[in-house]
């Protein structure tokens, strides 16, 4: 049986995308799950996708940026399943913009959803964990660590995510909670993919990657399980990258055959 079996797992930003598919993954091996977006027809129509795949799952409306409306969430979440033993944080925003078009507000929307975001959950989830044993991960990206051309909200937010899980996973680790985040390369079929790459360019793009190719949306939903699983109990404070290579570099040059 999976270890998974009876887990209660809790994914925000999960209407659609990565995240979506990551409460899938954990579902499929067992556990219940409660996802969370801002809006009531996607997250009820999630939920509803959840559970006709047999999954014990339950939809909530809620912003990251509204605290009492997660606390709210949380308490609800550990009503139904009980004590929370993984908590995802992925939901984010993003556009491509050049600095001189983003406006105070636009900044500030993005670090709000994305980093205050992230805080708002994991801190919110804290009194509805099981402890020791639960495992928390953010959804982080490439813009952390890699300064880009029209990504200055995202990139200053998802640095401070990457903060926040080494921050959290200092503090809580004692309490026997880990948390880690898992940085996505670029994954196909998903609305960040659309929204930040230029279709037109997909061989150009796939040409510096390590691994020649886009990721799915599995790939990532394989890394979550990996990290709440027994195999990663000695694994806190780590951003695991998978990216097919994108934060080596460049890779287009044919070094095999020089
Ligand atoms: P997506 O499908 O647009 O997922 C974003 C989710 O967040 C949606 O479910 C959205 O649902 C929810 N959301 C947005 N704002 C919210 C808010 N204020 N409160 C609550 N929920 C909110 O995008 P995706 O491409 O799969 O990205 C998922 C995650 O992976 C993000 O953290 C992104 O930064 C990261 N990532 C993606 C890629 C990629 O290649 N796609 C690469 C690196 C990192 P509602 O609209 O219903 O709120
Ligand atoms: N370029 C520049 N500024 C933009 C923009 C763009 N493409 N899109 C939105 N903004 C600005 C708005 O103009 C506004 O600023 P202003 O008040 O100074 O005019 C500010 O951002 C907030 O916009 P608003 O639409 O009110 O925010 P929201 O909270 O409703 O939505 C977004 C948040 C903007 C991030 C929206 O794109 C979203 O909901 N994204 C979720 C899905 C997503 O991005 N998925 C990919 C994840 S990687």
């Amino acid at each position: 049986m999976s270890e998974f079996a009876g887990r209660n797992v809790f994914v925000a930003g999960a209407s659609s995308g990565i995240n979506l598919a990551i409460a899938h993954a954990f579902g499929a091996a067992g556990a219940r799950v409660t996802v969370l977006s801002r809006s009531a027809d996607k997250i009820e129509a999630a939920a509803a996708g959840l559970r006709d795949a047999g999954v014990d799952a339950q939809g909530i409306a809620c912003d990251v940026r509204d605290y009492a409306g997660l606390e709210a969430a949380f308490a609800a979440a550990r009503e139904r399943h009980g004590a929370l033993d993984v908590v995802v944080s992925g939901a984010a925003g993003n556009f491509l913009a050049p600095a001189l078009k983003v406006s105070a507000n636009a900044f500030k929307t993005v670090v709000d959803i994305d980093l205050l975001g992230t805080y708002n959950v994991f801190r919110a989830s804290f009194d509805h964990l099981v402890k020791p044993g639960a495992s928390l991960i953010a959804i982080t990206a490439g813009q952390a660590v890699h300064p880009m051309s029209f990504q200055v909200h995202a990139c200053a937010a998802k640095a401070g995510v990457n903060m926040v899980t080494k921050c959290l996973a200092l503090e809580w680790g004692p309490a026997g909670v880990r948390v880690n985040a898992i940085s996505p390369g670029p994954i196909a079929d998903t609305e960040g993919m659309k929204r930040l790459a230029d279709p037109e360019r997909e061989s150009a793009i796939k040409r510096r990657l390590a691994l020649r190719d886009y990721g799915t949306k599995g790939d990532i939903a394989e890394a979550a399980l990996y990290l709440s699983s027994g195999a990663a109990k000695y694994v806190t404070g780590t951003i695991l990258n998978v990216d097919g290579g994108s934060d080596l570099g460049d890779a287009s040059a044919d070094a095999l055959s020089a």
